[in-house]
């Protein structure tokens, strides 16, 4: 593990004073976490450093072909005051994986998960107290090489940003409602769709903007092939609840292996749901609902929590479900799993990393 060298700020900023208006991302903490790699090198000068503008070249790879990838994972304030980190080992785990598919290099997870600890307890101050905020943690990484031609960077820079959040969506705990989107797609067979990288996210704001001004809080992708199979919805993976059954889509390469998709699957096997993953034909998912049989849809995502989904529109259909609040199942899930992420239930799972 590398030294993590530390640099205090001199300027500390104003802490928000209505926990209430936080929003997601907007504000950012007084430090960040650096460290950078160089081919033969190695990763090298980590540091703890004032959180603010970094300059760089123009011609850095990052800009120009984008090998950057990114992570989003939460540490919670207990109500004894203490904090606890929720699954964050496994987000780093999961950017190496992203890093394998772009060429970049393996993340010195140990580094960062030391940095990450060290960086939270100066900006201690900053994890919010109230009911459902939390600090998002945002570990990233760019290519930093300078040059045109089009290959694998042989730098790069590793860093971690702060923001203590609220809830994602306005709505809150209140139903979204969705679009089923069948003109773009988001991911194709063999390509990055399984990763977190900046990419996916640029090529899914048309879409998303379109749907917004019809009314919608996001899309749901369908599978680039078909473009009939339920992928994921961007920023969260999808279920649906048929009674005390479970089902979402099963990972297939194209979908993001979402680490609150995998808590929520576990917590819900273990309270007694039957929890399947499968291919989801959303015209299947459509007439299920007109027939009644399919009782809830909600989203999985570090920054969405659980989120229940009230409208789903595909065409000129248009589905409801629910009856404008979270549904019983989702609302199960949705505090088993913020129980054992706040402490307010105990942890069986060894997810849970007291800071
Ligand atoms: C997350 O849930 O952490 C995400 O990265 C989704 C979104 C905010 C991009």
């Amino acid at each position: 593990m590398l030294d993590i060298k530390v640099t205090l700020t001199k300027n500390p900023k104003t802490k928000p004073a209505d926990e209430s208006a936080l929003g997601f991302g907007r504000i950012f903490t007084d430090h960040m976490f650096m460290m950078d790699y160089e081919l033969g090198l190695g990763w090298h000068n980590a540091r703890i450093v004032p959180y603010g503008d970094f300059s760089m070249d123009p011609a850095a790879m990052v800009f120009h072909y984008g090998q950057a990838i990114f992570e989003g994972c939460k540490c919670y304030r207990r109500a004894d005051g203490g904090l606890q980190l929720f699954r964050a080992g496994d987000n780093l785990a999961r950017m190496t994986r992203s890093a394998q598919r772009m060429c970049m290099p393996a993340l010195d997870e140990e580094t960062a998960m030391e940095g990450l600890k060290q960086l939270i307890r100066i900006d201690a101050d900053w994890v919010p107290h109230k009911e459902g905020t939390s600090l998002y943690i945002r570990p990233t990484m760019i290519s930093t090489d300078v040059g045109l031609g089009v290959h694998a960077s042989k730098k790069y820079c590793f860093f971690i940003i702060l923001s203590p959040v609220g809830a994602y969506y306005k709505e809150g705990l209140k139903p979204v409602s969705i679009y089923v989107e069948d003109e773009y797609v988001r991911a194709v067979r063999g390509g990055v769709g399984f990763t977190k990288c900046a990419g996916n996210y640029a090529a899914s704001i048309l879409a998303g903007d379109i749907a917004e001004k019809k009314g919608f809080s996001q899309v749901l992708w369908l599978d680039g092939v078909d473009q009939k199979y339920i992928e994921e919805v961007g920023s969260m993976n999808m279920m649906f609840a048929y009674g005390n059954k479970i089902v979402t889509p099963r990972l297939n390469g194209s979908i993001l292996p979402g680490i609150t998709r995998d808590s929520v699957l576990k917590i819900a096997r273990q309270l007694g749901f039957e929890a399947e993953e499968a291919r989801l034909d959303v015209h299947e998912i459509f007439a299920d609902a007109k027939a009644g049989k399919l009782t809830e849809a909600f989203g999985t995502g570090t920054a969405a929590v659980i989120s229940p989904v009230g409208v789903l529109a595909m065409e000129d259909e248009r589905i409801t479900l629910g009856d404008g609040g979270i549904g019983p199942v989702a609302q199960k899930l949705y505090d088993t799993l913020t129980g054992i992420q706040y402490g307010r239930l105990e942890d069986p799972y060894g997810w849970i990393t007291k800071l």
